[in-house]
C-alpha cells in the first residue's frame, strides 16, 4: 500500500458522507497518515467540515449530485458516515470503478433499511434476533402485533435511526400513537415500519468488529474488547469498556458479529449491536461504521475505532487490543440555540484521567449531542463515574 502527498497528484483521496463527530474522528485518524480528505455534509461548518483538506454541502440524497461531486473530486475511497445516502448512486459509482466504498456499497444498501440487515441476519445467515415483522399501514401494524408479536413491543421506520421514530408500546392504544409518530420520524414519505418483541435483556453490547489486511495481504477479522452501553430513547448516553461477560457468551457474540460483518464484506470497522440475556445472545443491528458508543475507544485502545477504520480502509494492519478500561458520558446542548459556549471546562477536566471531545456543532439543541467526556480508570466501575462527573461539570451557555 502506497500512501502519496496530500494536495498534489500523487494524493491519496479519502470522501467522507457525513462529517458528524464519527467522522471527524476518522478524519483526524487519516489526516496523521498523510491522506487527502474531502468532507461531505448537508450543513455548514460540520464538525468534521472543520478539520477536512476540502468541505462541501450537498443533500447526500440526491444521487445526481452526489455524482457530480465524486466525479469532481475523484476520491480513490468513499467512507458513509451516515444512513441516508443515495446508496444505489454508491453502488453504481462502485461497479463503474469510479472509487471504492467502505465497506462495501452493498453493506450500505443492506444496512441503510432496517429491512434489508434483519432478513439478511435472521433470514438467510439464522441468527437469533427478537421477533419481528415489517407493516406498511396501521392495520397491518395491528395485525402483526395481535398474530405473534405481542406487547411489550418496539416500533421503528424502517429508514431512520438514532431513536427517530421509535416508540415502545404497552397495551393496543399505543398502537395508533406508534404509527404516527413513525410517520413523523421515518426518512421517507413511503412508511415501513419493523415492529419488534421486547427483548429483555440483561444488559447490551457493541462488539466492534474490524475486516482489515494483514501485512501479507490476507484477510482477517479482529473484535474489540466489548462495549457496554446505556440508551434513552435511542440514543446513548454512556458507554464503557469492557463490558464484564462470561467467556461462553463472548465467543457466541463473536461468532454472531463475524457472520454478520463477513455477510457484508470489504475492509473497515463495523458496530454490532447485541442484546445478552443469560447465556443467550441476539443480534439487534449493525453499522458498517465506527458506532457512536466505540468513543469511548479514544481512551481505552491502543487504536481507536476511529484508527481501526482508517487502516482497514487503507489496506493496512490493525492492532484492536484494550489498552485500558474506560468510559464516555454524552454532553448534551440542553438548549436550542446557535454558537454557544462551554464553561467550567477547567473543573471538568479537574476530574482525574478524564478528558473531553467538543465536537464545534453550530447549532445547539436541547436533546443534541454536542461533546463527550471521556475517562479511564482501574476499573469500569471508577472510569464510569468519572466520566460522568466530568459531562456533568460542562456547562452549556448561550
Ligand atoms: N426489541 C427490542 N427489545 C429491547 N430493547 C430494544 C429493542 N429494540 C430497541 N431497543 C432499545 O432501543 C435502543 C435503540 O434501538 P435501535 O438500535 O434499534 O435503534 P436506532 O435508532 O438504530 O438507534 P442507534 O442509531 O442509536 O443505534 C437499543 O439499543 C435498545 O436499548
Ligand atoms: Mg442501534
Amino acid at each position: 500500500m502506497n500512501i502519496g502527498t496530500p494536495l498534489s497528484e500523487s494524493a491519496t483521496r479519502v470522501m467522507l458522507l457525513g462529517a458528524g463527530e464519527l467522522g471527524k474522528e476518522v478524519i483526524i485518524a487519516l489526516q496523521r497518515l498523510g491522506v487527502e480528505v474531502i468532507a461531505v455534509d448537508r450543513y455548514e461548518n460540520a464538525p468534521g467540515h472543520q478539520v477536512a483538506h476540502r468541505a462541501h454541502v450537498i443533500d447526500m440524497t440526491d444521487g445526481a449530485a452526489l455524482r457530480a461531486l465524486v466525479e469532481e473530486e475523484r476520491p480513490h475511497f468513499i467512507v458513509p458516515e451516515i444512513e441516508a445516502i443515495a446508496t444505489d448512486m454508491l453502488a453504481q459509482i462502485e461497479s463503474d470503478g469510479l472509487a471504492t466504498v467502505v465497506p462495501s456499497a452493498r453493506a450500505t444498501q443492506l444496512t441503510m433499511n432496517r429491512e434489508g440487515i434483519r432478513r439478511l441476519a435472521a433470514e438467510e445467515l439464522d441468527l437469533p434476533t427478537s421477533s419481528y415483522a415489517f407493516a406498511s399501514s396501521l392495520d397491518e401494524l395491528r395485525a402483526a402485533i395481535d398474530n405473534g408479536i405481542g406487547y411489550p413491543c418496539f416500533v421503528k421506520p424502517v429508514m431512520s435511526s438514532s431513536g427517530k421514530g421509535q416508540s415502545r408500546l404497552e397495551g393496543p392504544d399505543d398502537v395508533a400513537p406508534a404509527w404516527e409518530f413513525a410517520l413523523s420520524g421515518g426518512r421517507v414519505k413511503q412508511l415501513r415500519i419493523i415492529v419488534e418483541g421486547l427483548v429483555d435483556f440483561d444488559y447490551e453490547i457493541t462488539l466492534l468488529t474490524v475486516r482489515a489486511k494483514k501485512s501479507n495481504g490476507e484477510m482477517e477479522t479482529r473484535f474489540c474488547a466489548p462495549v457496554g452501553h446505556v440508551q434513552q430513547a435511542g440514543d446513548y448516553v454512556e458507554s464503557w469498556q469492557p463490558q464484564p461477560m462470561p467467556g461462553s457468551v463472548l465467543v457466541e457474540s463473536r461468532r454472531i458479529a463475524a457472520r454478520v460483518t463477513e455477510a457484508l464484506g470489504g475492509c473497515g470497522l463495523f458496530g454490532v449491536e447485541l442484546f445478552i440475556k443469560g447465556e443467550q445472545v441476539l443480534f439487534s443491528e449493525v453499522s458498517p461504521r465506527p458506532h457512536d458508543t466505540g468513543l469511548v475507544t479514544l481512551m481505552t485502545q491502543w487504536q481507536s475505532e476511529f484508527e481501526l477504520h482508517a487502516r482497514a480502509i487503507l489496506g493496512l494492519p490493525v492492532d484492536a487490543r484494550l489498552r485500558n478500561a474506560g468510559a464516555s458520558a454524552v454532553i448534551y446542548g440542553g438548549m436550542d440555540a446557535t454558537s454557544i459556549q462551554y464553561t467550567d471546562i477547567e473543573q471538568a477536566l479537574a476530574v482525574p484521567g478524564t478528558d473531553l471531545r467538543l465536537f464545534g456543532k453550530p447549532e445547539s439543541f436541547v436533546k443534541r449531542r454536542m461533546g463527550v467526556a471521556l475517562a479511564r480508570g482501574e476499573d469500569v466501575d471508577e472510569a464510569r463515574e468519572r466520566a460522568r462527573m466530568a459531562a456533568s461539570r460542562v456547562k452549556p451557555t448561550q
